[in-house]
Formats: structure tokens, sequence, C-alpha cells
């Protein structure tokens, strides 16, 4: 699937982004998760990423382990082999017990090519010095320069990734009103803007539009609540049911 950032700059494409991959149906962030997205033909899976304490870019959402696995503990503060001990699955449905935490490279080598990846850099305590430069380098490795959506609530890390990755998208998510979000994206360069879906509003699209940006609200949980902002004209919806 071609995925060209001149295609973004239209407004051609858009897209369904599966949340954690598909989080409706199977254990966020991990491959089930992520094997069920693509099952349901999700063009884009978004998925959240942190740093262990060894240095391994870790598929979780929260800084702590303790809501989506058997065990607690900051994700920061382990190691690879710690988390992988650990099961990501049981928690939400027993058939899911023995999924674990995957690592960064598991889903670009199985998943980026089967669909395009929104990758999200989550902070720990703080924000991780290095991860936006490990991240880049391993998306060139994998050669999917092209198929990647690089996004955070961090301006910051999202600066690293325009200069290491020139050729992916950069979206800034957020999740309170946000008045200066377009004035802020234009000055920065980013090329999206990814809301809670309660701050979309039609103002918000057409002055984004104006300025070539493109809007994607997040987390919807059904088809009804979506659809007035389809009507609006939205460029994508992030969902845990991309079905
Ligand atoms: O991509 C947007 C969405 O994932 C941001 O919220 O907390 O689910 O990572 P969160
Ligand atoms: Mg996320």
């Amino acid at each position: 699937m071609s995925y060209s950032l001149q295609a973004r700059r239209q407004g051609k494409d858009f897209l369904v982004i599966g949340h954690r991959g598909a989080a409706g149906h199977a254990p966020e962030n991990t491959m089930a998760s992520f094997l069920k997205a693509v099952d349901l033909n999700a063009p884009m899976i978004e998925l959240d990423i942190h740093e262990t304490r060894d240095g391994v870019l870790a598929v979780i959402h929260d800084q702590d382990v303790i809501r989506t696995t058997d065990g607690p503990g900051p994700v920061e503060d382990m190691t690879w082999s710690e988390l992988q001990g650990l099961d990501a699955g049981g928690w939400f449905r027993p058939e899911f017990a023995g999924e674990t935490i995957p690592r960064i490279e598991q889903v670009l080598e199985a998943i980026g090519p089967r669909a395009l990846l929104n990758i999200e850099v989550k902070s720990g305590r703080g924000l991780y010095p290095d991860i936006v430069r490990k991240l880049a380098a391993l998306v060139r490795a994998y050669d999917l320069t092209d198929r990647v959506l690089i996004s955070s609530f961090h301006p910051e890390y999202l600066r690293q990734a325009r200069e290491l990755l020139p050729e992916a998208e950069i979206s800034i998510i957020y999740a309170k009103a946000h008045t200066e979000a377009v004035q802020e994206a234009v000055r920065e360069g980013w090329h999206s803007l990814h809301p809670r879906w309660d701050h979309v509003t039609p103002e918000l699209l057409a002055e984004a539009h104006e300025h070539g940006l493109l809007v994607r609200p997040w987390n919807f949980k059904g088809a009804q609540r979506m659809r007035p902002f389809l009507e609006m004209g939205v460029d994508g919806v992030i969902t845990d049911f991309p079905d």
C-alpha cells in the first residue's frame, strides 16, 4: 500500500487506525491485537512505546506494567528479560494467556509490511533521552521510513523525529483543549493533529485544512459516536474497533 506524503497532504487517504492494535477485540499492544487489526484490514495500526532499563523499546501503553500484565513495576526500572517473563494477555481474557509484551523490532518485522504503523512515543518519569534516536534507527533498518507515522503528546520527541525521519509523517496528540494547535503545528512543521475526539469541531477542521493539516481524532468506542465526525470531514479515526 502506498502512503505518500504528497497524497496525505492532499487529504486523499482517509485512515482507519487500529488503536493499540484492535484493543476492543484482543489485549492492547500485543501481537494478538496487531494481527487481529491486520485481519480486520486496518490500513494503519497505532502502538505505544516505552524504554526498558537496558535500552529495549517495549510496546506497552502505561508507564507501569500493572494494568496490562501479571506483574507490577515501572517499565523503565525493568530489564527486557524481566518484561518478557510477564503475561500480557490473561488480564483481557483467559484465551489470551501467554501473550507477551512485544519489542518494537517484532512489530516492525511482522506487521510493518502488512499495515502502516502509527508509533506513539511515550514518556516514563521523564522523557526517554534516546528513544527517538533508537526508534529512527530501527525504522530505517527495517526500511519502513515511508510506512510510519510518529506521534506523541510530547513536542520534543516530534522535533527529534522530524530531523531523524524526515520522510515520516509527524502527528501531535492532545487530550486537553488546545486553541493554538493549528498555529503550533504550522510553526513546528507537524503534518497532522490527533486530538481526543471531543476537541474536534468544524472550526478546528476548517482551520487545519486551510493549513494543509490532517485531523484524526481518537478514541471512539463505537460507530454511533464516530458518525458525526465522519460527516464533519475528519481525515481518519483512531479506534479500538477498526472494523
Ligand atoms: O494515538 C492517540 C492515542 O493513542 C493517545 O492516547 O493514551 O491511548 O495512547 P493513548
Ligand atoms: Mg497511544
